[in-house]
């Protein structure tokens, strides 16, 4: 579509004849109106009025009667100081379907990353804590967006920054040695580590004496004290464990796992460097770096000399500005994080060149909260994302064995069926909505769901199965594609043609809501063409030739896009 909006940028700059308007200023105002009946582009004129001191209707009048015909726009209109542009359907046709049978499931992919390294840090929980929704709606978006970058030809890495080092553990040892003979440490070791974590938080915070227990032992850690070493690589190994059950489920896929841990003896380099550059200032005992008036500065160090989050931050931008030499480093967390990583990043000024650091993205996402009770509170009262995975595949299948006794893998089916729900519900909204959730709505075949996206590929595979189409055997060059003149073949071919430009938007502004929308457009688009325009029942050989490539088209742009979402597609549900 971008380079149907050249050519109609140089028609209308042809047809004006004006040295003081460029054509990139030109194609720079080109809309995509909303409503089909306005075009499929639109110039509006009022930009020009000024320049040409006249009024939005005569200019378009005017440059309406100067333009020359071109084989890709069948009519332009005027309406209101708008030049109203109608592709020329035939092409799009055309060449829309023969790219997509020819570049099969490649359809969509491009070079235009280069090779550029970027990174993709999320998921990021914080070890001997259960994984809750929050991080599940990090992990799926962070696994979007390493998809869609590494679709548009980035070489990117995956990080999953662990929460795996800080004074809390040295609280959760006191509680350990305490209590650990209470729990069932075997069978369920993250839901009694987290237990016990807010137990002795609790009775921490009220006895100063424990609290001083609970300093040492991390100070001890710090230093490498062997026992307690081993102990924090014992809570660092049953969390993982749990954590990559989850991760397995949703296809997540790290380069890395260096987490917090992992820059304990990477930050006094930090340190030195601010503190050669200047930027280290004292504060009340603590050592931190100023970060603009309208921001409290960043703690380095705390008057006790200890580091904290934000230092470990620190050091792993060095670390990753060294080791992959990125061109962006994407950061995934939730709104709460806002602040701290503009006071990191402006810190970072100090630490690394101007390049890496503007290279430096926090992407932030809203709150989710459930219909009915609480999703997770401090006192414990945890929905575990575990949980909610097996009742999404549990309900699944009672939905599908109802609809379709006779499926075959029917698990399997509900694994995909449940788990893309679950998906494709946290990705529909745009990543700043706060999103209330209930698990009947996300299951629904019908509506806004991975499963009625889903249902949408099922039922193309279905058609093509009964017309025994088989996309190996087509001699696409023999088919007239013009054939294929209605109104809801057109939408749904207009529809397929924007997956590429829809995959670099959904990368570009963070947003993988932008591909899962488009989704749901292509399904409707494909119900509207399927319910008006029959496939298997014609007399019309070519006609119907054409129809199958374009079912078959459509079910590779849903499975494909569903892939970049992370959701697995079941050939029959
Ligand atoms: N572990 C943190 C949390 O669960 C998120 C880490 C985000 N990444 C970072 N580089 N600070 O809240």
């Amino acid at each position: 579509m971008e380079e149907k909006k050249k050519i109609i940028a140089s028609m209308i700059y042809n047809a004006l004849q004006n040295s003081d308007i460029t054509i990139e200023e030109i194609e720079s105002k080109i809309e995509t109106p909303k409503d089909k009946k306005n075009g499929d582009f639109a110039y509006p004129c009022f930009n020009l009025a000024k320049v040409l001191r006249n009024s939005p209707i005569n200019i378009a009048n005017q440059i309406k009667e100067n333009i020359e015909e071109n084989e890709n726009i069948s009519k332009v209109e005027v309406v209101n100081g708008f030049l109203n542009f109608y592709l020329n359907s035939e092409n799009i046709v055309n060449d829309v379907l023969k790219g997509i049978v020819e570049k099969g499931t490649e359809y969509g992919k491009s070079t235009e990353g280069n090779g550029i390294n970027i990174i993709v840090e999320y998921s990021s929980p914080n070890i001997a804590k259960p994984f809750h929704l929050g991080h599940f709606r990090n992990t799926v978006l962070g696994n979007a967006l390493y998809s869609l970058y590494k679709e548009l030809g980035y070489n990117v890495t995956g990080i999953n920054h662990l929460g795996d080092w800080g004074r809390q553990f040295g609280i959760l040892i006191e509680g350990y040695r305490r209590f650990k003979d209470e729990y069932d440490l075997e069978n369920n070791p993250l839901e009694a580590l987290s237990d016990i974590y807010v137990r002795i938080n609790k009775i921490a915070k009220e006895d100063e004496e424990v609290m001083n227990i609970a300093r040492e032992n991390f100070k001890k850690l710090e230093e490498g004290d062997e026992e307690l070493t081993k102990l924090w690589a014992y809570f660092r190994e049953v969390s993982l464990k749990e954590y990559n059950r989850i991760y397995k489920i949703l296809g997540s896929q790290f380069d890395s796992y260096n987490g917090e841990a992992f820059y304990n003896d990477k930050m006094q380099e930090v340190v030195d460097i601010l503190d050669k550059n200047g930027a280290l200032i004292d504060s009340q005992g603590a050592k931190v770096v100023n970060v603009g008036d309208d921001m409290p500065p960043c703690i380095v160090l705390k008057s006790n000399g200890s580091t904290i989050y934000a230092t470990r931050d620190l050091a792993a931008i060095l670390y990753r500005t060294r080791t992959y030499d990125f061109t962006k480093c994407i950061y995934i967390t939730a709104t709460e994080q806002i602040l701290h990583f503009k006071q990191v990043f402006e810190a970072a000024k100090h630490l690394i060149d101007a390049e890496h650091q503007k290279g430096l993205v926090h992407v932030s996402y809203g709150m989710i909260r459930l219909k009915t009770g609480k999703m997770s509170t401090r006192e414990g009262n945890v929905i575990y994302v575990t949980e909610l995975l097996d009742e999404a595949v549990k309900k699944a299948k009672d939905i599908i064995v109802n609809k379709n006794p006779n499926l075959e893998n029917a698990d399997t089916v509900a694994n995909q069926v449940g788990v893309g729900a679950l998906i494709f519900n946290y990705l529909k909204s745009g990543k700043n909505k706060d999103i209330i959730f209930d698990l009947d709505d996300t299951l629904r075949f019908d509506g806004e769901t991975g499963p009625y996206v889903q249902y949408t590929y099922v039922r193309t595979k279905s058609i093509l199965e009964k017309v025994g189409f088989n996309a190996e055997n087509i001699d696409i060059n023999s088919i007239d594609f013009n054939a294929l003149k209605e109104k809801q073949e057109v939408e749904l071919i207009k529809e397929l043609e924007k997956f590429e430009s829809i995959i670099r938007k959904a990368a570009n502004d963070y947003e993988p809501s932008v591909l899962a929308r488009y989704l749901i457009d292509v399904a409707t688009a494909f119900s509207r063409f399927y319910n008006e325009c029959s496939v298997a029942n014609l007399e019309d050989e070519n006609l119907k030739a054409a129809r199958c490539v374009l079912v078959y088209a459509t079910s590779i742009v849903i499975k494909k896009g569903l892939s970049l979402l992370g959701i697995d597609c079941p050939e029959k549900m």
